[in-house]
């Protein structure tokens, strides 16, 4: 039997890809390399001796999931695939609910005809919009996304919500990360983005790298003890780690979980900063602008039912991942065409 990863070349696909490897798991990536290169699966597979299967597909193209699910018996879906840029989002909705939305929607029919009726789905802490308070658990409402990228995932949870009351056979866990940062402690497979740099660690590792200029803090006068905005930084293995439990556990309680990811721990921008600046040994060049719209001022995770639910916590701390992130960005300053 083997696991089926979709967007396994991306970010948090190749480390999960890697995890499940280690651990002996047969694994079967489809992606569209739209976000990716398939030079982080050949990292992969140096860094593990084996090999995933890669198909160059899209998950909307029905055809190549029917071939993928003729061909290997798969298990289990981990379903990383779809667009993430918050940004881009309210620029090309269309674009966002295709691949989010109607890609899910593919995929959960061809899992169907397949007879495969496990699924792991990457949800995300934006779908508790503005948060009602802090800690954020499971329990605390869902809705008020600002942008079609929080909104696709949203209506992808209601969709596998509803789904699984049809299908009570399938197992479908959602997982809500919170802020993925980090990289295998090797240096070779990381975060590789396209252009100028939306989230802050890697746009102050670039800072640091001298690839760019000056980091624009984005507000210091949020009720938060230092005034910038605070999040929960969890450790891209630690991700990966997760989604290892959450199949391990997949048969337990109900059918359908919502789950949360996260360290349970706030940092502000100004501890990234100067955790960043103590793992590489230099000075990051900021200032203080405007806040940025749609931004809220914390959100960090209550972790305890992944603790309870999947018997998983993170373990890695902020200076690790400050750590790996480093070491990736000096070894590959041009990502994986370095
Ligand atoms: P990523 O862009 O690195 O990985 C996504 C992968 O999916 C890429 O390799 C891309 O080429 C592929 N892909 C996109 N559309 C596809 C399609 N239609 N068919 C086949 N392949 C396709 O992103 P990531 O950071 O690894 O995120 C993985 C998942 O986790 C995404 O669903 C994202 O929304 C979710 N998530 C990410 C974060 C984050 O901050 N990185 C936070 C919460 C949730
Ligand atoms: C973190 C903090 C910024 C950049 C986003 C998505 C979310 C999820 C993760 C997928 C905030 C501040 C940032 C900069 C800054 N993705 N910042 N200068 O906004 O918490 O979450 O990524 O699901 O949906 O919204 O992450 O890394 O952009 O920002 O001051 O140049 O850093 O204001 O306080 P965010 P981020």
């Amino acid at each position: 039997m083997a696991i089926l990863v979709t967007g396994g070349a991306g970010y948090i696909g190749s480390h999960t890809v890697l995890a499940l490897l280690e651990r002996g798991d047969d694994v079967v990536v489809i992606d569209n390399l739209s976000n990716s290169s398939k030079a982080s699966l050949d990292r992969v597979a140096e860094l593990t001796g084996k090999v995933p299967t890669l198909y160059v597909a899209d998950i909307l193209d029905k055809h190549a999931l029917k071939e993928i699910f003729s061909n290997h018996e798969i298990s289990d879906v981990i379903h990383f695939a779809g667009l993430k840029s918050v940004g881009e989002s309210v620029r090309k909705p269309l674009e966002y609910y295709e691949n989010n939305v109607v890609g899910t929607l593919v995929l959960l029919n061809e899992m169907l005809l397949a007879g495969v009726d496990s699924l792991i789905f990457s949800s995300s802490a934006t779908v508790y919009g503005n948060p009602e308070k802090v800690p954020l658990s499971e329990e605390c409402q869902t809705g008020g996304t600002t942008n079609p990228y929080g909104t696709s995932k949203l209506m992808v949870e209601q969709i596998l919500r509803d789904f699984s009351h049809a299908q009570p056979e399938f197992r479908i866990t959602c997982l809500r990360y919170f802020n993925p940062v980090g990289a295998h402690p090797s240096g070779r497979i990381g975060e590789d983005p396209n252009g100028i740099p939306n989230n802050l660690v890697p746009y102050i590792s670039q800072v640091a790298i001298g690839k760019l200029e000056c980091l624009s803090v984005y507000g210091n006068d949020y009720p938060t003890p230092d005034g910038t905005g605070v999040r929960d930084y969890i450790h891209v293995l630690d991700l990966a780690s997760g989604h290892l439990a959450a199949l391990d556990h997949k048969a337990e309680g109900s059918a359908f979980k919502a789950i949360n990811l996260g360290t349970g721990v706030g940092y502000s921008v100004i501890d990234l900063i100067k955790a960043f600046e103590k793992a590489a040994q230099t000075q990051i060049n900021y200032k203080i602008v405007d806040r940025r719209p749609g931004d809220v001022a914390e959100c960090w995770s209550d972790s305890s039912l992944a603790k309870q639910k999947l018997g998983w916590q993170a373990t890695r701390s902020l200076d690790e991942m400050m750590r790996d992130t480093w070491n990736w960005q000096k070894n590959n300053p041009n990502g994986f065409s370095s």
